[in-house]
């Protein structure tokens, strides 16, 4: 029969990574120009039908300033999965994202984890450098990838219903 399943997702990543715009693109379908920096963090909820189960989100878009690191605990407890985004653009963005992989995994944690990114079209040497590297960590440590942009919705929709499809069925 059909199954009802609750999943507490969050998303950590770097202050300007994407995470507000990743949300607010699969919650609402829209996208900003000039999206506010979030304070604390957000909560949101969306449903996704996938195959036998409707999946209910119970999303925490965490705010990416350092001054609210102390408070990402509260937020990835409990979580059936974790949204790690980075900035494609941006190797400092990458490297935040790292660490957080880093400080779910010494929690012992063990639900997915997945790095978005912004898309990019125009690709240089840089990003293609760093783009490899962001995949080559990804495999070794078990991270499922995805590439996504929020302004063209790419991959937005894909990256939650991959969630959907792995969680646990009870
Ligand atoms: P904090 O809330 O400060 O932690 O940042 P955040 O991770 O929520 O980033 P946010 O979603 O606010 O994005 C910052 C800016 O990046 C936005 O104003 C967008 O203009 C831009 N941006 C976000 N996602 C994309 C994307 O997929 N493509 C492009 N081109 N720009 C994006
Ligand atoms: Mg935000």
């Amino acid at each position: 029969g059909n199954k009802n399943i609750n999943a507490k997702l969050v998303l950590l990543g770097d202050v300007g990574a994407g995470k507000s715009s990743l949300v607010l693109r699969f919650v609402k379908g829209q996208f900003v120009e000039f999206q506010e920096s979030t304070i604390g963090a957000a909560f949101f909820s969306q449903t996704l039908a996938v195959n036998d189960a409707t999946v209910k989100f119970e999303i925490w878009d965490t705010a990416g300033q350092e001054r609210y690191h102390s408070l990402a605990p509260m937020y990835y407890r409990g979580a059936a999965a974790a949204i790690i985004v980075y900035d494609t653009t941006n190797q400092a963005s990458f490297k935040r994202a790292k660490k957080w992989v880093q400080e779910l995994q010494a929690q012992g944690k063990d639900f997915y984890f997945y790095i978005g990114k912004m898309g990019l079209l125009s690709i240089n040497l840089f990003l293609f450098l760093l783009l490899k590297e962001a995949q080559t960590f990804a495999q070794e440590n078990g991270l499922f990838f995805l590439e996504t942009s929020a302004k063209t919705a790419a991959n937005v929709n894909e990256t939650f219903y991959e969630i959907a499809k792995r969680l646990p069925r009870s």
